[in-house]
């Protein structure tokens, strides 16, 4: 089911909304946009610069935007589940006709069906993965590994956490909050305050209740280590799976088919 933009939004500043969602994941990520850009460049040296992406959990898009950007001749399609930030998806790309976005359950069994194509040179997904158990992650895993191409890749950017080493993690948590407390106290968004300035902007309303049916604040999941990551992947089918970058706290990980 693919999502399309109706009046409602009609006269909304979507770009302003999509810059405004950056800098809110950029509060508890700084490095972010690091990670796309190696992201890319590793799509760029595994794929090509005209690749056929997957967004997967895209949110506002914000990877789509990033490849688009920097390969004209990409295509994407975007899945999520969050009607509101598919709101800001759809409006920031209306008439693109290179973008398609898609709601989706990825817990779903049957979700692909849902997809335009049947096999992707990449699929690409940031901060996102974390939202799901291992469990039902290991299982998408496998459904990831049918979707992209001989050849093709998967990465995934999340926070990844080593149980090996709890005083490194313990002293990395305690700087990166400090970092963001400073950050606070120069006037940057958090989570719940940015979803308070979405459900009162008229044309995101409606789909941040609904969000909030879904979600409630924020879904469950796990936090494997890098390791368990590369060894799923190949589990599923990936021929060759480690990571391509890595700050403290987070890993790019990058599984070829
Ligand atoms: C923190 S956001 C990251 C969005 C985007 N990848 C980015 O980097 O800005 C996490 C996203 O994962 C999506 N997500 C979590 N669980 C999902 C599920 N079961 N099915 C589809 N999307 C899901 C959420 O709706 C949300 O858009």
């Amino acid at each position: 089911m693919s999502e399309t933009v109706t009046g409602a939004g009609t006269g909304t500043d979507w770009r302003g909304w999509q810059d405004s969602w950056d800098r809110q994941q950029e509060w508890y990520m700084p490095d972010r946009e690091e990670r796309f850009r190696v992201m890319l460049d590793m799509v760029e040296a595994c794929v090509g610069p005209a690749p056929r992406v997957l967004d997967l959990a895209c949110g506002t898009g914000s990877i789509t935007d990033r490849l688009l950007r920097r390969f004209p001749d990409a295509v994407s399609t975007g899945v999520d589940l969050d009607p509101a930030l598919l709101a800001i998806a759809e409006g920031t790309f209306a008439g693109d006709e290179r973008v398609t976005f898609v709601a989706a359950d990825l817990k779903d069994p049957h979700w692909v069906q849902s997809l335009p194509y049947d096999s992707y040179d990449a699929v690409l997904t940031a901060t996102a993965l974390h939202w799901l158990h291992a469990e039902p992650l290991a299982a998408l895993y496998g459904q990831v590994a049918g979707l992209v191409r001989d050849g093709g890749v998967f990465m995934n950017a999340d926070h990844m956490i080593d149980p090996a080493t709890p005083r490194i993690n313990a002293a990395e948590r305690a700087h990166r909050h400090a970092g963001m407390d400073r950050a606070k106290a120069g006037g940057a968004l958090d989570w719940a305050q940015w979803w308070a300035l979405a459900a009162a902007d008229p044309a995101l309303a409606g789909p941040t209740a609904k969000r909030y049916e879904i979600y409630g604040e924020h879904a469950d999941g796990d936090m494997p280590a890098a390791g368990w990551h590369a060894e799923t992947l190949r589990a599923a089918g990936f021929a060759e799976a480690r990571p391509v970058w890595a700050s403290p706290s987070d890993t790019l990980l990058l599984a070829l088919k």
